[in-house]
């Protein structure tokens, strides 16, 4: 990564005075972007489930076979199959208090997939992860790497409903709730087939790679981790981050790192 990204990132992601090269321009602001668009794309791809068949039965009282695989079969689902199956779920205690489930949002045949912890109150009103002051500077360090949501990059979390504290307040999801949404997460990268996958803080990282949920995200960077056979690379929480200003320096170490297992996978 050259001097002149880094300025850009470090500029991007509110850090100065900068070292800037004389005449080294900084990137244009990114377009807006289209979340009706994305959430529209998903609603529309709802299909309804059809029937199970029946086989005919020689006599009276025999048990009724289905012949369709059983609808909980998230590992051999197509999108629409899986969108439909996500927007109805039911899996865990975190479907009752949501407004929308978050799917995730993106290129579907991205390079890089960015995991981050599960949808806070904007995303549950919206429908797409990282809309809230995290997303913006969540889009910024995509921007500083080349990327943007919806170009090679996709935007996914760990659950798919907002999870909530007694009084309302948002909190990580409990490790049940993220093994119960885990093989959607799964299906999604299967379907992806992405180069690099991004942890974004500790929720994200101690889940994929099935540590205690006391491992510092300190311990985790620096190392290319391995996620179904692809590298994983884990980095601060872009909401931890707007509360800790020093260590976006070491947010964009992390994504350097990134790009180096991206270039070399
Ligand atoms: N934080 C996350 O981890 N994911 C979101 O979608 C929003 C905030
Ligand atoms: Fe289903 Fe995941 Fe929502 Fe739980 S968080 S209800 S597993 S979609």
């Amino acid at each position: 990564m050259n001097a002149g990204r880094s300025a850009v990132f470090l500029d991007e992601m509110g850090i100065g005075p900068l070292w800037r090269r004389r005449g080294m321009p900084l990137a244009e602001p990114a377009a807006p972007v289209a979340v009706a668009a994305a959430a529209a794309a998903a609603a529309a791809e709802a299909e309804p489930v059809p029937a199970p068949a029946t086989i005919a039965v020689a006599e009276p009282f025999a048990p009724v076979v289905p012949e369709a695989p059983p609808a909980d079969d998230v590992a051999g689902m197509d999108w629409m199959r899986l969108k439909s199956t996500v927007a109805g779920c039911v899996k865990c205690g975190l479907c009752n208090g949501r407004t929308k489930t978050v799917f995730g949002v993106g290129d579907e045949k991205a390079k890089w997939l960015f995991i981050g912890e599960g949808p806070g109150r904007n995303e549950d009103l919206s429908g797409e992860p990282f809309v809230g002051p995290a997303g913006k500077l969540l889009d910024n360090m995509l921007r500083a790497i080349g990327l943007k949501r919806g170009e090679n990059a996709y935007i996914a979390n760990i659950v798919k409903c907002r999870p909530t504290d007694d009084t309302g307040r948002d909190r990580p999801p409990t490790p049940e709730e993220a093994a119960a949404c885990l093989p959607y997460l799964q299906r999604q990268i299967a379907l992806i087939q992405p180069t690099v996958l991004v942890a974004l803080g500790k929720t994200a990282a101690v889940s994929l790679l099935e540590l205690g949920h006391d491992t510092p995200v300190s311990s985790l960077r620096g190392t290319v981790h391995r996620y179904a056979g692809l590298p994983l690379v884990v980095t601060y929480h872009p909401a931890y981050l707007l509360r800790n200003m020093a260590d976006k320096r070491k947010a964009w170490a992390d994504l350097c790192l990134a790009t180096s297992a991206y270039a070399s996978a």
